[in-house]
C-alpha cells in the first residue's frame, strides 16, 4: 500500500450487527459485542498505518427508537469498554475525543466517556472521535444555538461567523472528513457527520461490520487511493 496518499481523517459507520447475530440465529447483542471486538483491531491497524484521525459511528440520536433492552445493552457495552480498554488508549498515545449530546445520555456513560477523553487529552499519536448519542442534524442546530448565544453575550460579532468558525462551534473543532466507509451494505449516510464529510469519498463495502477485518480495511483504502478528488476544481 502506498501509505503517501492515505486519508487524514477517516469516518466508519459500523453498520450489521445485528444482521450478522440473525443469520447465527444469535440475539442482537452478541452482534454488537462481537463489533466491538472487530472494532478494538481495526484501530490498531489504523493508527499501524499513520492515519490521524478516525470518527467512528457508534449510537445515532435516532438508535434511541430501538428496543430499550437492545439500548440498554449498548450502553452497559460502552460503558465497559470505555473503562476496560482505557489503558490501551494511553499506551498507544491516543486522544479520544466525545461527539454527541451529553445532556441526556445515561450518567454511566457520559461519565467513562468524560473520563476517557480527560486521561487522553494531552496525547496526539492518532485521535478517536467517538460519535455516541451523535446526529448530523443536532450538532448543526447546538452549533447554530452556541454561536447565537455567544453573538447575544458580545463574545461574536455576526461578520466573525465564515467556515472556519462554524467548525470550532462544532462537537469538536476536526479537520474534514476525507473517506466515510459504511459496511453491510447500505447505501446512506445515516444523519453521520455532515458538515465534516461535504466532500469526503464514500465507500460501502458490503461486509457486515462484526466480519470486517484489516484486509478488507486496505482493500478500502486502495479504493480511495484510486478516486479522483476534485473538490470542485
Ligand atoms: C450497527 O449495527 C450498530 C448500531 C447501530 C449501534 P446495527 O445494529 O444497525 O445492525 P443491523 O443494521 O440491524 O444489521
Ligand atoms: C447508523 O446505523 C448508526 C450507527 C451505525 C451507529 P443504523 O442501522 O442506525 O441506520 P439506518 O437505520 O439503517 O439508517
Ligand atoms: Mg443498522
Amino acid at each position: 500500500m502506498d501509505l503517501e496518499n492515505i486519508p487524514n481523517h477517516v469516518g466508519i459507520i459500523m453498520d450489521g450487527n445485528g444482521r450478522w447475530a440473525k443469520k447465527r440465529g444469535l440475539n442482537r447483542s452478541l452482534g454488537h459485542k462481537k463489533g466491538a471486538e472487530t472494532l478494538e483491531k481495526l484501530l490498531n491497524h489504523i493508527y499501524d498505518l499513520g492515519i490521524k484521525y478516525v470518527s467512528i459511528y457508534a449510537f445515532s440520536t435516532e438508535n434511541f427508537k430501538r428496543d430499550p433492552k437492545e439500548v440498554n445493552y449498548l450502553m452497559d457495552l460502552f460503558v465497559k469498554m470505555f473503562s476496560s480498554k482505557k489503558k490501551i488508549f494511553v499506551k498507544n498515545e491516543l486522544k479520544v475525543l466525545f461527539s454527541g449530546r451529553r445532556d441526556n445520555l445515561r450518567d454511566d456513560v457520559r461519565k467513562s466517556l468524560e473520563n476517557l477523553e480527560d486521561s487522553t487529552k494531552d496525547f496526539s499519536r492518532g485521535v478517536l472521535n467517538i460519535c455516541l448519542n451523535y446526529g448530523g442534524r443536532s450538532e448543526i442546530v447546538d452549533m447554530t444555538k452556541k454561536i447565537a448565544q455567544d453573538v447575544i453575550d458580545g463574545k461574536l460579532k455576526i461578520d466573525d461567523i465564515d467556515e472556519k468558525l462554524v467548525n470550532h462551534y462544532m462537537y469538536q473543532d476536526l479537520p474534514d472528513i476525507d473517506f466515510v466507509i459504511r459496511t453491510s451494505g447500505e447505501m446512506r449516510i445515516s444523519n453521520f457527520m455532515l458538515w465534516q464529510s461535504s466532500y469526503a469519498e464514500y465507500f460501502f463495502p458490503k461486509t457486515l461490520f462484526p466480519d470486517f477485518t484489516e484486509e478488507e480495511f486496505n482493500k478500502a483504502i486502495l479504493e480511495y487511493q484510486n478516486r479522483n478528488r476534485r473538490f470542485g476544481g
